[in-house]
C-alpha cells in the first residue's frame, strides 16, 4: 500500500467498493499497524453518491439506541440526518430522549415550551405526525421534537401490550407515503 506524507493511504479500490485498497496491508488486521499506527496510517474508504431520486417512500428507519448516555447517539443523529438531506433526501428526525438534546440541537426552540411533541404523538390517537412535525434550517429535513412529558410515557405504557411497537404505528402513516418530488 502507498502511504502519502500525512500518513493517509493511496486508495486504488474501485470507487464504490467497500473495504481497503489493500486487504493485506488492513491496518486494524494483526499483520500491521498497531498504536498509534492506527490513527495516522488510515486507508481511505470511498462510498459511491446516491443516484438522484423521482420519487420518495417508503422510508428507510435508522434507529440510534444506546443504554449508555454521552456516547454520540444525538450526534450522530443530526449529522447523519443533515447529510442525508443534504443529498436530497427527505429526513424525519424523531427525537425519543425526554432530555430534548436532539430538539435543542437541530434549531433555536426551546423544547419546554413546546405544547406538542412525540408524547402527544404516542399517547393521543388524534395527534398526528403532521401535528408535531417542525421544519428545520436544513430543505428536506424535518423533526418531531421531544420534552420531559415523554418520562411519563413509561409508566403510563407499561401495562400496555405491544407498547413497544407503539411508535412505529404512530410513525407509518408517514413512512410509507410514496411521494413524487
Ligand atoms: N465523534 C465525536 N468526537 C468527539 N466528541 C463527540 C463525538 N460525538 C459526540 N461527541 C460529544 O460527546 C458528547 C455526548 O454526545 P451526544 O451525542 O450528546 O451523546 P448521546 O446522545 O449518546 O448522549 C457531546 O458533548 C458531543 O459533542
Ligand atoms: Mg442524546
Amino acid at each position: 500500500m502507498n502511504w502519502s506524507e500525512n500518513g493517509e493511504a493511496a486508495n486504488t479500490a474501485p470507487v464504490g467498493e467497500e473495504g481497503f485498497a489493500d486487504p493485506v496491508s488492513n491496518p486494524w488486521g494483526t499483520t500491521r499497524n498497531t498504536g498509534a499506527d492506527l490513527h495516522t496510517k488510515r486507508p481511505v474508504r470511498t462510498y459511491p453518491e446516491p443516484a438522484p431520486l423521482d420519487e420518495h417512500g417508503p422510508a428507510r428507519i435508522v434507529a440510534l439506541c444506546n443504554q449508555k448516555g454521552g456516547v454520540g447517539k444525538t450526534t450522530t443523529t443530526i449529522n447523519l440526518g443533515a447529510a442525508i438531506a443534504e443529498y436530497g433526501r427527505r429526513v424525519l428526525l424523531v427525537d425519543f430522549d425526554p432530555q430534548g438534546a436532539l430538539s435543542v440541537g437541530l434549531g433555536r426552540l426551546d423544547p419546554r415550551e413546546l405544547d406538542l411533541t412525540v408524547y402527544n404523538l404516542l399517547m393521543q390517537r388524534d395527534v398526528t405526525v403532521e401535528d408535531v412535525l417542525l421544519k428545520t434550517d436544513i430543505d428536506g429535513l424535518d423533526l418531531i421534537p421531544s420534552n420531559i412529558d415523554l418520562s411519563a410515557a413509561e409508566v403510563q405504557l407499561v401495562g400496555e401490550v405491544a407498547r413497544e411497537q407503539m411508535l412505529g404505528r404512530a410513525l407509518r402513516p408517514s413512512s410509507t407515503t410514496t411521494t413524487s418530488s
